[in-house]
């Protein structure tokens, strides 16, 4: 019989911020799945690399427990600072890795600092990117993923996309057609994944808020939470939702800084607002399938709000998930007061509802390796 044959030798697979963790979590089952099962001279090596850029407990180390990924074999410390320090550490440090490692593919996911650094380090070594949440676009170029998307996308040899919307995203900005596979959305993998999970231990409905009608928020983005007059806004409108229900806020780093910068912290504790400590993947993930409503400015949770359908407020003025928009749960409320309490209101005469979008069916990362591995 003939032996199957990949040219696949070494991959890198890249994480550095939490919206990744939970990206490259499917990614490595798959592997270790695929190499379990292929015979063993035809197997390839991978290895993961940590840059560092989330590096809190609450922020990354805690995903790496849960969601069952392995010790990253780097860890590139490369933490905070202005986005080209960051960028720039990243890129110098993952470039000793590439160089020792000389990888054939270096995966990276989503939209962070990390994903433009490592792709960038990666192709100036001529060393095959794979891009896996490619073509979203906002529209937005003051958003600082939107210019790691551009990048990213530009330079990479396997464009991964989880929405139709990307891919006439990429063929507009001139990308080869055959670049792009539509997979689904690794995301969702985990989510699927984690959610069966909790189903198995019985866990999914146990809940201190169990019983209590409330709203999950989540803020995080410099265009909400760092211009201290925007976010006031943002939080008056909470007040009003406040009144019906209790609103549950893990914070994240950037935004506990501002609310005590900004002394918001007497005013949200005297309107029912209750601040959490960023939670870890499986409890946010039990907190918003039990929520009423979320109100975000996230990307991935408009995402997921869509799965489990939930009603989802997203506080910005673009997403790059439109298919969250017209099949899902999602309705794009802005960051003004009277624009947020006024979707508010029609949420409460109308419930929202939505369907599931195409293939974010749990087996993308499945897709995505059966893609590599037969180039
Ligand atoms: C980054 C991503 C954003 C993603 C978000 C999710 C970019 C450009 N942005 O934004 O797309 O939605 O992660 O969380 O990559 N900090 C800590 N502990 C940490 C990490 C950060 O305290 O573990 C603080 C630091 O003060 C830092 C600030 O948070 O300056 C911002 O961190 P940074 O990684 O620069 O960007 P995020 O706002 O987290």
């Amino acid at each position: 019989m003939k032996k199957k044959t990949n040219h696949l030798k070494k991959l890198l697979l890249v994480g550095g911020a939490r919206p990744n963790f939970m990206k490259i979590a499917p990614i490595i089952h798959a592997i270790k799945k695929r190499i379990s099962s292929i015979h063993k001279k035809t197997s390839f090596d991978y290895k993961i690399i940590h840059t560092g850029q989330h590096y809190d407990y609450e922020m990354s180390k805690v995903f790496f427990e849960e969601l069952e990924i392995p010790e990253p074999d780097y860890f590139l410390n490369a933490g905070s600072g202005s986005h080209a320090q960051q960028t720039a550490r990243i890129m110098i440090k993952f470039e000793t890795v590439c160089l020792k490692e000389k990888p054939d593919l270096v995966i990276v996911v989503g939209d962070v600092n990390s994903t433009l650094a490592c792709s960038l380090t990666a192709k100036k070594l001529a060393i095959k990117i794979a891009h896996i949440e490619a073509g979203l676009r906002s529209r937005d170029k003051s958003m600082p993923e939107e210019i790691n998307r551009i990048i990213t996308d530009a330079i990479s040899d396997f464009l991964f996309v989880t929405e139709k919307s990307a891919i006439d995203n990429l063929i507009r900005e001139g990308c080869d057609s055959n670049k792009i596979f539509f997979v689904g959305n690794v995301m969702i993998d985990t989510l699927l994944y984690q959610l069966n999970k909790l189903e198995q231990q019985n866990i999914t409905s146990s809940s201190k808020y169990k019983g209590v009608d409330y709203a999950v928020v989540t803020l995080h983005r410099p265009s909400n939470v760092d211009d201290k007059k925007k976010f006031k806004q943002i939080l008056e409108s909470l007040t009003v939702i406040a009144k019906d229900m209790t609103i549950l806020f893990p914070v994240h780093p950037r935004t506990m800084q501002n609310i005590k910068i900004f002394g918001f912290l007497e005013y949200i504790n005297s309107n029912n607002i209750e601040l959490l400590s960023p939670l870890p993947y499986n409890e946010f993930l039990l907190l918003v399938k039990n929520a009423q409503l979320v109100l975000t400015d996230s990307g991935g949770i408009q995402e997921e709000t869509t799965v489990l359908g939930i009603p989802c407020f997203t506080i910005r003025k673009n997403t790059e998930r439109p298919v969250t928009l017209q099949l899902g749960t999602n309705k794009l409320v802005g960051t003004n007061k009277a624009a947020i309490i006024k979707a508010y209101k029609e949420y409460k005469k109308n419930s929202i509802t939505g369907k599931i979008p195409e293939l974010w069916d749990g087996k993308t990362a499945d897709r995505i390796l059966a893609i590599l591995l037969k180039k």
